[in-house]
């Protein structure tokens, strides 16, 4: 590691394996597989307290601003039409690379340009967006600071980008990765990456976002009477959104 004044100037991500943390042992597939198999029953199985409801807490930013959206992860649509409902009336891009997702959220109609492709290079328009969201792929990507270069790339200036992500505390504690349970009654994983909070912080700052709120969701009563089973993890933090803003100075 590279030092300066005594201080290192480089931070690398410390990105721990998910297979220390392993617990289920399915069978794991690439996302784009995962995705497209999981794609008729997503909807039904995704809680939006993990994510739509952490969304809806925030301070930052004010969605009905936001002029050109970038969705990164778009997949059903379900973050798009969510932000719809609060506001969003100006363009809305949304980027996957599950054709299938892609697919249903066509059909949904919330984006105005779906593309398929990769949140680490989308070709998109550089420095053109005031809002760069990605909800619940993080854990999908071995290395985040790809994405938030790309983001970074993205943003117009005084744009903020917005994350959810998969807590690491509770892919750790629970060693249970994204999966879902296919037609046969296979459960499958999807490749799943563990992220530190620290890790996105790093990855954020040096790619040039400043974070101006961060939130993280627990395992509360709401989740619990949607999974009983999960008692063990009451109060254990399950989800995170971080609110970065451009930073321009
Ligand atoms: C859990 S879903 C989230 C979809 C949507 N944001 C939502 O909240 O319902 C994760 C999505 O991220 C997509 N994805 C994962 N890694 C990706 C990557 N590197 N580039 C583009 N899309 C990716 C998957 O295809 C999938 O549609």
């Amino acid at each position: 590691m590279s030092r300066t004044a005594g201080r290192p100037a480089v931070i690398l991500p410390r990105m721990p394996s998910f297979s220390d943390f392993d617990t289920r042992g399915y069978r794991t597939v690439d996302v784009a597989t995962g995705y497209g198999r999981w794609v008729s029953t997503y909807e039904d199985t995704v809680e939006d307290v993990m994510d739509l409801a952490l969304l809806a807490e925030l301070t930052v930013p004010t969605w009905s601003g936001a002029r050109r959206t970038a969705d990164l992860g778009c997949g059903t649509g379900r973050t798009g039409a969510w932000l719809r409902q609060r506001g969003v009336t100006g363009t809305l891009d949304g980027v996957d690379l599950t054709p299938q997702m892609l697919e249903r959220a066509r059909a949904r109609g919330a984006h105005d340009r779906l593309q398929e492709g990769d949140v680490r290079a989308t070709g998109l328009e550089s420095g053109a967006y005031d809002l760069v969201i990605s909800s619940l792929i993080d854990e999908h990507l071995p290395d985040l600071r790809p994405y938030y270069r790309e983001a970074r790339r993205l943003a117009a200036p005084g744009a903020h980008c917005v994350v959810v992500a998969f807590h690491p505390h509770f892919i750790m504690a629970s060693g249970m990765p994204t999966h879902f349970t296919d037609a046969s009654g296979e459960d499958i994983a999807i490749e799943t990456h563990v992220h530190l909070l620290s890790d996105h912080v790093a990855a954020g700052l040096g790619a040039g976002w400043r974070l101006v709120e961060m939130r993280e969701g627990i395992v509360d009563e709401r989740w619990l009477a949607r999974k009983p089973k999960w008692a063990t993890f009451r109060n254990h933090p399950v989800s995170a959104a971080l609110v970065w803003a451009r930073e321009d100075g």
